[in-house]
């Protein structure tokens, strides 16, 4: 069965070449064919790195069949998908709206359900607050494609299939990675805040609007150890210096956290800021 959707879907791939890359690993041949059909499966974007592969990483631990997924990284994709059991990679630059619906359409292709949206894929830019000129509008518009109108048409295309993998004890989930700048007026650049400030409420209006089969939650850290912030020295000091933590996260201690919300079966709407107490001083 599996080698005939292989088949299948390369005859699709071949006739659509907007279709993004599909890393097929050799453990997915270990489950049968019904662990294929009950077992739950969690797409996490921007996986490859930093917050996103810890929280890939946590949900495969935790019985999950992971979709790992980045826009250039495919070697480390690559990586991921044969060393994490029942996981494979998909390549898709969400900033291209019809690779997003590709790549939902193949996870449904590949294992005909989607339990499990985390929207973690972002970009950033370090602009100082006050230069007006240096957040032009083409920043705020790649920074609003990626961070805002990419999870929404996730959620969109993803919509239908969460919903059909929802039963009454059992909600599908979506969690939106956010960040302490779109709770507080701080963050890397203005753009960048406001993009999280929109997902922050988009998760509030779509709680209201996908419940009860769909839990929409987000979490909103504050520093945390990644590539992105690899050069953040200044974030660094401050973490250390004035939060009651006295440091910044891990990215396992925020995947934690989104594992709480994706396996609570009552938390909605909620944005859990995990800044280290930073905001409290
Ligand atoms: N690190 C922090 O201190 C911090 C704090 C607050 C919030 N956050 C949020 O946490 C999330 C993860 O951050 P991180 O620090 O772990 O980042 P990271 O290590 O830089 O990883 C970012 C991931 O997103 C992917 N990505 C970026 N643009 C993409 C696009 N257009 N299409 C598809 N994938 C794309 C990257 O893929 P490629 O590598 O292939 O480009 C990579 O896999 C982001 O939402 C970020 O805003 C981070």
């Amino acid at each position: 069965m599996v080698k005939i959707i292989k088949y299948w879907l390369a005859g699709l791939k071949a006739l659509c070449g907007t279709l993004a890359d599909i890393i097929w690993p050799e453990q997915e041949q270990n489950l049968t064919e019904s662990e294929q059909k009950t077992q739950r499966v969690a797409l996490v974007t921007g996986s490859t790195s930093g917050i996103g592969k810890a929280i890939a990483e946590r949900l495969a631990n935790d019985g999950y069949r992971v979709m790992f997924h980045s826009r250039h990284s495919v070697e480390a994709g690559n990586v991921l998908a044969e060393t994490v059991p029942n996981a494979c990679y998909i390549q898709a630059d969400l900033a291209q709206p019809e690779q997003i619906t590709s790549l939902i359409q193949q996870i449904l292709v590949t294992h005909g359900r989607l339990d499990v949206l985390i929207n973690n894929a972002a970009i950033s830019a370090v602009i100082p607050h006050g230069d007006m000129q240096l957040a032009s509008a083409d920043v705020w518009r790649k920074m609003y494609d990626v961070n805002v109108i990419a999870p929404w048409l996730l959620i969109a295309e993803a919509e239908a299939a969460l919903r059909n993998a929802a039963t009454e004890q059992h909600s599908s989930c979506i969690v939106n990675v956010s960040s302490h700048a779109g709770v507080r007026p701080k963050g890397a650049s203005i753009p960048y805040a406001v993009s999280k400030a929109a997902l922050n409420h988009m998760t509030k209006l779509l709680a209201v609007n996908l419940s009860p089969l769909i839990r929409v939650n987000a979490v909103a850290p504050g520093l945390v150890d990644t590539p992105m912030t690899k050069d953040w020295h200044d974030a660094r000091a401050l973490w250390r210096d004035k939060s009651p933590m006295q440091r910044g996260a891990q990215a396992e201690e925020i995947a934690d956290i989104v594992a709480m919300l994706v396996h609570s079966s009552y938390l909605t709407g909620e944005v859990i800021l995990c800044d280290g107490g930073l905001n409290l001083v």
